[in-house]
């Protein structure tokens, strides 16, 4: 084992993104160049992202971010051990633009492709930045997604709950537009809410309680637009109620997860807790998820907020994983707009539990 250095690159979503990594897992990992464009002002209008824009955004940005990663880390091509990109799931418009051109980079510089699953690199950016070992707990939280799982290795993964409606972020940006918040809703949420009274208003907790860890947020989201079209609210005190029932939701469900990872893992003594996405960067929702771990004898990892929302440092770090097992990608990997965590096969790739 050595060393590699990667050059990762994102644009699965909103986020034009290059970053040069380097590291030998379980990491810590060395960041030499981190560049995110975020294409929010493109977007901001239309109160969401808009995929025609995005994949336009990344065609005319992604060269020029790369150049500036490389620079910025002060290497060639030729110094690289591999390439990687984002390969899905995502916007396939945005996915097709990064893999295209991290395949045109390893052609040109004869270096292995590594075609990395988005959601393995926010579960492995907690070893990128805290050198956290395998099996760990993780909670990804963005939006798109919400699910808890055990990351037992790279391509290995078992999950306990998942959300049978909206992700928890989508929650946050659709509460938002009927509060009459900017987008993107998750950070001007979290703002408003310090100013509001999180009792104000009685919403439901929706799934607490419930056998499993699933995640449900759409009644949630349902009994604020009924409040918002009934009373009139503060914002700040929406806000506060809606991430207090947030808050609610992710420790019950999370309290039932940890209680599945002991089950599952006897002999991990004091395992970590990692939290990912870009909800993660919620400071209200880390430093609960933190109390409820120290109960519960997990050590809580969340990365700081710019590895928690996308970035190209966590796809370059999935390259060094991948790369230290070999696992390379042949040049027609194809882009996957849908590319769920469980379906990596790390059993069939011979990867071994560590
Ligand atoms: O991981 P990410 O950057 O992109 C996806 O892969 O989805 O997550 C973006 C999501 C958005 O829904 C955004 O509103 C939410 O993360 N978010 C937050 C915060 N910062 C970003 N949600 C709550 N509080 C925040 N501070
Ligand atoms: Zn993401």
């Amino acid at each position: 084992m050595r060393e590699l250095t990667v050059l990762g690159l994102e644009t699965s979503c909103d986020e034009t993104a290059a970053a040069v990594v380097r590291g030998l897992p379980p990491g810590r990992g060395t960041i030499l160049s981190d560049i995110v464009f975020s294409q929010l002002e493109a977007h901001r209008p239309y109160g969401g992202v808009v995929p025609e824009i995005a994949a336009r955004a990344h065609v005319e940005r992604l060269d020029g971010i790369v150049e500036e990663a490389l620079a910025k880390a002060k290497v060639h091509l030729a110094d690289l051990d591999a390439i990687a990109a984002t390969a899905g799931p995502g916007l396939i418009g945005g996915v097709m633009v990064g893999l295209t051109t991290a395949k045109a980079l390893a052609l040109a510089s004869a270096k292995p492709l590594v075609a990395v699953n988005h959601l393995e690199a926010h579960a492995l950016s907690a070893r990128l930045s805290d050198g956290v070992a395998f099996p760990f707990l993780l909670l990804l939280i963005s939006g798109g997604h919400c699910q808890l799982l055990a990351v037992e290795n790279v391509g290995r993964y078992r999950r306990y709950g998942t959300t049978i409606d909206d992700a928890v972020g989508e929650a946050f940006d659709k509460t938002a537009k009927l509060l009459g918040l900017p987008y993107p809703g998750g950070p001007a949420i979290e703002l408003a809410a310090r100013s509001g009274n999180p009792k104000r208003h009685a919403l439901p907790r929706p799934m607490v309680g419930r056998a499993g860890a699933d995640f449900s947020f759409s009644g949630l989201k349902t009994a604020v637009r009924q409040i918002v079209a009934q009373e009139r609210p503060r914002a700040e005190d929406m806000a506060a109620s809606f991430q207090a029932a947030v808050v609610d939701v992710l420790t019950d469900r999370s309290r039932a997860a940890m209680t599945f990872f002991r089950r599952d893992f006897p002999d991990s003594e004091h395992p970590a807790f990692a939290v990912a996405g870009g909800v993660a960067a919620n400071a209200a929702i880390g430093s609960a998820l933190s109390s409820l771990a120290a109960r519960e004898g997990f050590a809580t990892k969340i990365p700081p907020p710019g590895l928690c929302t996308d970035n190209a440092a966590m796809v370059a770090w999935a390259g060094v994983e991948r790369g230290q097992l070999s696992l390379f990608d042949a040049m027609d990997v194809a882009p996957r707009a849908r590319w769920p965590l469980d379906a990596l096969g790390g059993e069939r790739l011979g990867v071994q539990s560590a």
